[in-house]
């Protein structure tokens, strides 16, 4: 689903992401993990074609993201990092704004759908503007699984979301690859990743320093924090 080959991002004298190779199967789970400033959002920028790499190839669908970044952004679920929805739409408006472009035919139950699951029925008709960052990030779930894609990536998924929310989306997303979906997140939590993920990569100062499974053996039953500090230090 997500194939990517010696790609590099320099800001200046920073290595944001430097020579990673990263290999994602359909049906996947995938956590890209590692902490602030290691390199993930960089990595997700340049995978839904938000930037340009410095050197690499990345396949996303089996498509050229670098040639053809439009026909990834259609099949792709995704939400980028610290995303707003536009100020003067309220979350309802925005939500069918959203169902227009993705082609969907009945707009209404399905928007209608998200805003029970996610419980944020009452603020409907609130200004994005005057959400809370939670209610807002509910809303940017709700437009990346809109359309059911085959693949949806998120920056820092469960960021805002108190714990019964998130354990809602944990529970959704374990359930959207078990339909088939294939779901590529980025976190700086690692007990998140450890509890949800089928596998996973670890970034670290740009560099990759794992990719596997996480029943993989190297890790064992041991807290993943313990894991990375291993290979980090
Ligand atoms: N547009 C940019 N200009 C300069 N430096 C950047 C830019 N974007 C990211 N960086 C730097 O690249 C590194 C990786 O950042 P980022 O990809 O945001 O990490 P993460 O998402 O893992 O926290 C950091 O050192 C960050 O300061
Ligand atoms: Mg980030």
């Amino acid at each position: 689903m997500i194939s990517v080959k010696n790609l590099s991002k320099h800001f200046g004298t920073t290595k944001a992401v430097d020579n990673v190779d990263l290999h994602v199967q359909k049906g996947e789970l995938f956590g890209l993990l590692g902490p602030n400033g290691s390199g993930k959002t960089t990595m997700i920028k340049m995978l839904t074609g938000q930037i340009r790499p410095g050197s690499g190839e990345i396949s996303v669908h089996g498509v050229d993201v670098l040639a053809k970044p439009l026909r990834v952004k259609e099949l792709t679920g995704i939400i980028p990092e610290q995303e707003n929805p536009p100020s003067f739409l309220t979350a309802e408006e925005y939500l069918h704004f959203v169902a227009k472009v993705r082609k969907l035919k009945d707009i209404e139950e399905q928007c209608d759908w998200w805003f029970s699951y996610l419980d944020f029925g009452e603020q409907k008709d609130v200004l994005c503007k005057d959400l809370s960052r939670g209610t807002r990030q509910k809303l940017m779930l709700s437009q990346a699984f809109l359309h059911g894609p085959d693949l949806v990536i998120i920056d820092e998924p469960l960021i805002n979301l108190d714990p019964l929310m998130q354990r809602r989306v944990k529970d959704f997303l374990k359930d959207y690859v078990k339909k088939g979906g294939t779901v590529f997140i980025s976190t700086h939590i690692l007990e998140i990743a450890r509890e949800i993920c089928t596998g996973m990569a670890i970034i670290y100062k740009g560099k990759l320093v794992f990719s596997g499974r996480m029943d993989d053996t190297a890790i064992g039953d041991r807290p993943l924090e313990e894991f990375f500090l291993e290979l980090v230090c």
